[in-house]
């Protein structure tokens, strides 16, 4: 049997999805109004899933205060009320990333985030779903499936 728990967050951004190296109707075309200039913002969910061995005594998982400060420290203090395609380096528009730079996409944004959120966990909490939803209508999901 394996329990686990699930957090959620919320965070504010904006992003522009825009290839430099692509003309403008290349752009259109792959994003549409999500190529308008200067971006657009989202009222971001995030639902965090760990698992770890319930400890008898405090009948907890996990320290709630310590993955709050995690998720804080390493998404929230890093995304909210900022403009993705500057704030994230592999996100950013400057040459020397041309044709490497991502998409600040919901898929693209979760997985920056499983990765943060895998480093800075307390040892014992697995990280085991990742769940970004942008509005009512489209989630982005990492799970370890
Ligand atoms: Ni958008």
């Amino acid at each position: 049997m394996s329990i686990c728990l699930e957090r959620r967050y919320r965070f504010s951004a904006s992003h522009l999805y825009r290839r430099p190296e692509w003309d403008e109707e290349a752009n259109r075309r792959a994003f549409g109004k999500c190529a308008n200039l200067p971006g657009h913002g989202h009222n971001y969910r995030l639902f965090v899933t760990v698992t770890g061995e319930v400890d008898p005594l405090t009948g907890f998982l996990v320290d709630l205060a310590e993955l709050d400060r995690v998720v804080d420290r390493e998404v929230v203090q890093a995304l909210d009320h900022q403009h993705l395609n500057s704030a994230v380096e592999e996100f950013r528009d400057d040459k020397s990333r041309s044709g490497k730079m991502k998409i600040p996409s919901s898929e693209n944004l979760v997985a920056w985030i499983r990765d943060r959120l895998e480093a800075a966990l307390p040892p014992g909490v697995v990280l085991v779903k990742v769940r970004l939803e942008e509005d009512e209508d489209l989630a982005a999901e990492w799970n370890d499936r």
